[in-house]
This record gives C-alpha cells, structure tokens and sequence, in this order.
C-alpha cells in the first residue's frame, strides 16, 4: 500500500466513463484533417486559432462551437475515424468501458443519413472491443433546443438499429427546456426497451431534476450538481443510489464553477450520493478521464480510497451486467489493495 504517487494511483486504476459526447472529442487537427478532404471551410485559419476560441463564459457558448465543429463530419469514414480517436486515447488511461452519447440530429438536420452516423460509430466500438479490449455501450440523445416532434422522429429512425443502442439521453441548451418538454417521447422510448438517462441540474434548477426522475423515468443523472439546493431531492436521490455523472472540467470551463476547489463533488458524495467523474467534451475542456480524476483529486484532496470508490462507482453506475460489474470492481479493489 502507498508506495505509488496518487497521480500513477489513477492512471492505472481500471475505471469507466459513463458521460462522453462523441462530438465533444473532436480534436482541431482531426477537425482540419476531415475539413480538408472533405472540402469544408472552417471558419478559422489554423488549429491554434481553433483553439483560441475554446474559452466560454455558459453552456451555451460553447454549443455553438461544438455545432459548428460536428458540421465537417459527412461520410462514415469520418464518424469512425472521430471515435476510433477517442478510443486509442483512452485506452492509453486504462479505460475499459465506456457508455458514449451521440446527437444524431446535429448530423440529420445537415442531410447526414442516421445510418452513415451510427454506422461510422458502431465499426469503432466493435474494433474497440477486439483490438483494445474496451467494451462499450451508445446513448442517443435528444437535443433539447428542438422540439419534440423532432425527438420522435429521430426515435423511429433509430428503432432499425435498437440493438446498437442502449439508452436514450437529452441534452443541449438546459435553461428553458425543462424534461417536461420529452415526457412523451421519452415514454415512447422506455416502452421500445430504451433505458433512459438526462442532463439535468448542470445549469438548470434542481427542479429540473426531479422532472427528469419523476417523468422521464431515468436510470441515472447527468451532471446534477445543483440538486444541492434542494434537500429533498438529495435524500431521494440517495435512497434510490440514482447516479450522479459529474464533469469537472467541464463544469470549470463552462462557468458552473469557478474554480475545482469549489466543485460540489465532495458534498455530494458526503451526501450518500453515487457520483462518478467523467469528461463530458474532453477535447474542448482540456482534458480526457484522467485528467479529471488527477485535477478534482487535486483539488479536493481525495485519498486513494476516494478514488477507488469513484472508479468503482463507474461500473456499479453503467449498464453492464451484474457479473460483469462484479468482475471489475473486484479489479479495482485488487489495484488498491496492491497500490
Ligand atoms: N452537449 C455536449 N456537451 C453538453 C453538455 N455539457 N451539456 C449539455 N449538452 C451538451
Ligand atoms: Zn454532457
């Protein structure tokens, strides 16, 4: 015990990530590189510039820039290369499973047929699991800024590919579009077999997430940091162990906190919570899994034992089976027993 740096501790923990939009791993110089063959101009003359931008003040401004991002991706090559990215990065980080959202509708909208974007995805996750040894799960979600009609309508396009996807999500701009909006759609799709999850709580009130519980029916919470502000709501969420999926630096980089000292992690864990750490948009928020692991244990000043219990929770909080999530998380308590 305690001869490796926290640091070394969660680089080689075995862990999950249960909160990653596909779109939101796309890097600037694969950006550059499919805009080139693709013959897409992007509005910006180099990746530095790109980059340059990525500095938001909300959610919403960085939406914008994740959309614009996304509009270069057009052929199936271009959504396997994106994901076949993100997988070798993480596997460098000892991911072994991970539960990925994409948005459909950012693609469809553009005349991108449903069936190049998921055909794309789906080729990397099956090469994942062969070559690296990732398993892997697909959340569509619902952009939240559309209507529901629209949800509905992305809902039957993907039913021919229902045994690709796991769950459905919803996500986008929060404020002013309350779960409420998708009671219907979502109903449609708990009674196609989907499980259900939503961001709610990440810049909307906590009574966005009792919506998300009480009427989308959902299985776990993405973000929800602002459940604080309701005690109710932390009790209930604690006696029913509903996940809590937390983004720290992403939570930084939009301004949801000002600085990861501050972050509600601990309070919620405190709290009896099921939290787990993930990266959300890792190519926009300056870091991928362990990067927020090693920022919000520095921050917070988590033991090893903290950050077992968190890489446990990612795969007590996926949608493996329960052997499988017994088998890993006996890993993860053999590496901390050994570390
Ligand atoms: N789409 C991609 N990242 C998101 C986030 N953090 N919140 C809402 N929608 C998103
Ligand atoms: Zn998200």
């Amino acid at each position: 015990m305690n001869h490796i740096s926290i640091h070394n501790f969660i680089e080689g923990i075995p862990k999950a990530e249960l909160h990653l939009h596909i779109e939101g791993t796309f890097e600037p110089d694969l950006m550059f590189e499919i805009a080139r063959r693709n013959n897409i101009s992007i509005n910006f003359k180099s990746v530095d510039e790109l980059k340059k931008a990525y500095n938001f003040n909300n959610l919403q401004e960085f939406l914008d820039i994740y959309y614009a991002g996304a509009s270069v991706l057009i052929y199936e090559q271009d959504f396997y290369d994106l994901t076949w990215a993100y997988l070798t990065k993480v596997h460098e980080q000892n991911l072994v499973h991970t539960e990925i959202f994409f948005d459909p509708q950012t693609h469809t909208d553009r005349g991108i047929s449903f069936d190049t974007v998921i055909q794309g995805i789906h080729s990397a996750l099956e090469d994942a699991k062969e070559k690296l040894g990732i398993s892997s799960q697909l959340i569509m979600c619902f952009l939240r800024h559309l209507d529901e009609v629209a949800a509905f309508d992305i809902l039957e396009q993907a039913l021919p590919y229902k045994k690709w996807i796991a769950g459905v999500g919803l996500d986008s701009s929060e404020m002013g579009h309350p779960p409420s909006k998708f009671e219907n759609v979502f109903s449609k799709a708990l009674d196609e077999g989907f499980i259900t999850v939503a961001h709610a709580g990440e810049e909307g009130p906590a009574a966005y997430v009792w919506e998300a519980i009480n009427l989308l029916k959902i299985s776990r919470i993405d973000h929800g940091n602002r459940s604080l502000e309701d005690d109710q709501l932390i009790k209930h969420i604690a006696e029913k162990q509903i996940p809590l999926t937390v983004c720290p630096l992403s939570n930084l980089e939009l301004k949801v906190v000002d600085d990861l000292k501050d972050h509600p992690m601990l309070q919620l864990m405190e709290a009896g919570l099921m939290v787990t750490i993930n990266s959300d948009d890792p190519a926009y928020f300056g870091g991928y899994l362990n990067e927020n692991y090693i920022q919000i244990a520095a921050a917070l000043n988590l033991s090893k034992k903290q950050i077992t219990d968190l890489a446990k929770n990612s795969f007590k909080a996926s949608f493996l089976s329960d052997v499988e999530k017994e088998k890993l998380i006996n890993q993860v308590e053999d590496y901390y027993q050994n570390n």
